[in-house]
This record gives structure tokens, sequence and C-alpha cells, in this order.
């Protein structure tokens, strides 16, 4: 029997998500909802599913559920898809703000349902060789330094605007925060400068992080720097070791004084499989067959949330910010 899953929202993470689950032949691709009509009958014309007129539609009809609608609005739809019982792929961000996302992971927490978070990074095969490399022994980071710049903050038109995004932290970067999480473990603490360059946003990041293992990193994230490649990147180093990503598409390693360097490139992958999409839907529906654990829980999502809020905190006040110290009811979504 396959599992009747249901988008809500048919943009363009959406038509992802639509093509690579009608691609698994364990999913019924059910119904999609966009509060554009036109949109969800074109995907669902395209995909073999039905258009449905509402959110209640698609979770009466479906066992579980896509969340692929703009940023502010993935806390009320998880937390009603919750409620009725469904298992919930939300994409990234978790939430908007301390508060908010304490209650959606109390929420699926106290439900038992299935949450996976839209971290499709996390599968990237650049992503993995590191992960791999750090999970094995061969790379112990002693240093490291990620990077992730936007082009510009004009396109889309609203993407510049904190009431829509969250926040320039919540847009790509907040990637970065969880990413860090998955190969360094836990953050203690961070220490943040930040600049307004346009549209009176926060837009310019430079942010020191300690680990509980007692690594540092550091993290600068600039919005408009032009589409100057690469944009995104990871550069960590042990002792006499050196690991080196170009976007999702290429890692380079080297270890000890006198070897040679190996490159590794994955551009000829397609982006879902190279941005790590196809990984990620494969191991939700792999969780709703029981094979294993959602690849990134609520917890992730929620902790993500809660370093984006740290990072705006020490920014705002100038100090360091111990995360655990941060109290949902003092750190609101404002900027
Ligand atoms: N993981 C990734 O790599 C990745 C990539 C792109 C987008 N995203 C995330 O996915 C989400 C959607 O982004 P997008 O680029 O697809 O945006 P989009 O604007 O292309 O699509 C969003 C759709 O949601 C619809 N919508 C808005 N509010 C709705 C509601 N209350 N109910 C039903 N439909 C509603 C809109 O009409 C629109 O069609 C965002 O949160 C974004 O951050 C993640």
């Amino acid at each position: 029997m396959a599992y009747s899953i249901g988008l809500i929202g048919a943009g363009e993470v959406a038509q992802i998500h639509a093509e690579l689950l009608s691609q698994d032949a364990r999913v019924h691709l059910s119904h999609i909802y966009d509060l554009r009509g036109e949109r969800a009958e074109a995907l669902a014309r395209r995909h073999g599913a039905q258009a449905a007129s509402s959110v209640e539609e698609v979770l009466g009809k479906c066992a579980a559920v896509y969340i692929c609608t703009p940023n502010t609005t993935h806390v009320e739809l998880a937390l009603q898809a919750v409620a009725a019982g469904k298992n919930v792929f939300c994409e990234k961000p978790f939430a908007i703000g301390l508060p908010a996302a304490q209650k959606l992971r109390e929420a699926v927490q106290q439900a038992g349902t299935l949450f996976q978070v839209g971290h499709n990074r996390r599968f990237a095969p650049v992503y993995q060789v590191l992960k791999k490399a750090i999970d094995e022994g061969r790379l112990t980071p002693h240093s490291v330094h990620a990077r992730m710049n936007r082009g510009e903050l004009l396109n889309p038109p609203w993407v510049w605007n904190s009431k829509l995004t969250g926040g320039f932290l919540y847009e790509t970067p907040v990637h970065m925060f969880d990413l860090l999480r998955f190969f360094f473990g836990d953050v203690e603490w961070v220490q943040v400068a930040a600049h307004a360059r346009e549209h009176g946003e926060l837009d310019d990041f430079s942010i020191l992080l300690g680990f509980t293992s007692g690594l540092h990193a550091t993290m600068t994230t600039y919005g408009h720097a032009t589409w100057h490649f690469p944009f995104e990147r990871f550069e960590v180093f042990g002792h006499h070791a050196t690991y080196e990503t170009f976007e999702m598409d290429r890692v380079s390693f080297t270890h000890g004084l006198e070897s040679a360097t190996t490159t590794l490139t994955f551009n000829q992958l397609s982006r879902n499989d190279c941005w790590g999409y196809r990984e990620e839907d494969r191991l939700f529906v792999d969780a709703l067959e029981g094979k294993c654990a959602v690849a990134v829980s609520a917890d992730d999502g929620y902790r993500a949330i809660e370093l984006i809020e740290a990072c705006y905190h020490s920014a705002r006040s100038g100090q360091r910010v111990h995360v655990a110290t941060l109290q949902a009811d003092t750190v609101g979504a404002q900027r």
C-alpha cells in the first residue's frame, strides 16, 4: 500500500518534492493545496494528483503532508497538521522566533507523530564526504570557517523584508547553522558583530561560535556580494589536514604534509541529487515505513532557530550569548 502524501504550497520547492515523491513507488502523491488555486491545479495535473480546496481537505485525505509555504506560515500549518495526527515534512525554517519554535517542538513531542525538517544540505554528497571524514576519525576539526553569502536581497522582491522572511539569517543561512551542528555538535555560545547595509535589516554578520566540544569556528554571511562563486563554503582544518567545499559541487581534501590533494566533483549529478533533495525525501518515506527515525528532527529544527536567535541577540547587545540561557519569552522575532 502506497503512503498518501499531500502538499501544502505549490511553489518552487513544492515542485521539487512533487517530482521526487512521484518517482518513489512507495508514495501516492494525493492532494495539493495552494492559496493560488491555479498553481495547485497545474502541479497536481503534472503528477496525477488532485488539487484540494483547503488545508483541511489535504489533511483529511493524506497520511503525511509536506509544508512548502513561505517561512512565516510554517508554524501555524505545522501545528494544524500535527494536531490532526499527520506525519509532517516541514520546509526550513522550522519556525520564526523562539516562542513559536518551542510551541511547535512541544506539540510534536506530545503528538508522537513523525516530523522532518527540510535541511536538505545534510544529504548533499559534498557534505556527506565531510561528515563521514569527521565521524570516521580521518579528520579531527581544529579550525573551521563557514561562509554563506547571497548575491543580492532584490529577488524575489520580498526577500529583504524581515516581516516576511523572519530576518536575513532565516533565509539561506539557516542551512549553515544546521550544518554547523551536524558536523561539529552543539554550540555553547556565540559572539556576533553585524551591520544593516541595505533595507534597514541586519544583512552582514561576522559570527564566532564556541562548541561544547571546545572547538571554535567562524562564520560570515553577507547579503549583497553578487553571485560570485563560491558563495557557500566550508573550510575545515585538522592536524596537517584540510577539507574545503565549493558550493555543493566540489570537495577537496589533503591529508599529511607531502601528499596530493583529492578533489571530488558532483556537479554532473542532477540538482536534486547534488543538493540532497532526493535523499531527504527518500529518508522521510523510509521513516514513514518505520525503517529509521526521521533524518532531521523537530529538535534539530528548533536548535537551528535557537542559534539564529542567539546570533540576533548577540548582534543587538554586543555580548557573548550562551545559547542555553536564551529565554523564549525574552527573545522574539523582532529585529
Ligand atoms: N530547502 C531548500 O533548499 C529550500 C529551497 C527553496 C525554498 N525553501 C523553503 O520553502 C518554502 C517555500 O519556498 P518557495 O521558494 O517554494 O516559495 P514560493 O513562493 O515559490 O511558493 C510558496 C507557495 O505557497 C503558497 N502559499 C502561501 N501561503 C499559503 C498558505 N497559507 N496555504 C497554502 N499555500 C500558501 C503561495 O501561493 C506559493 O505558491 C520557504 O519556507 C522556503 O524557505 C527551501
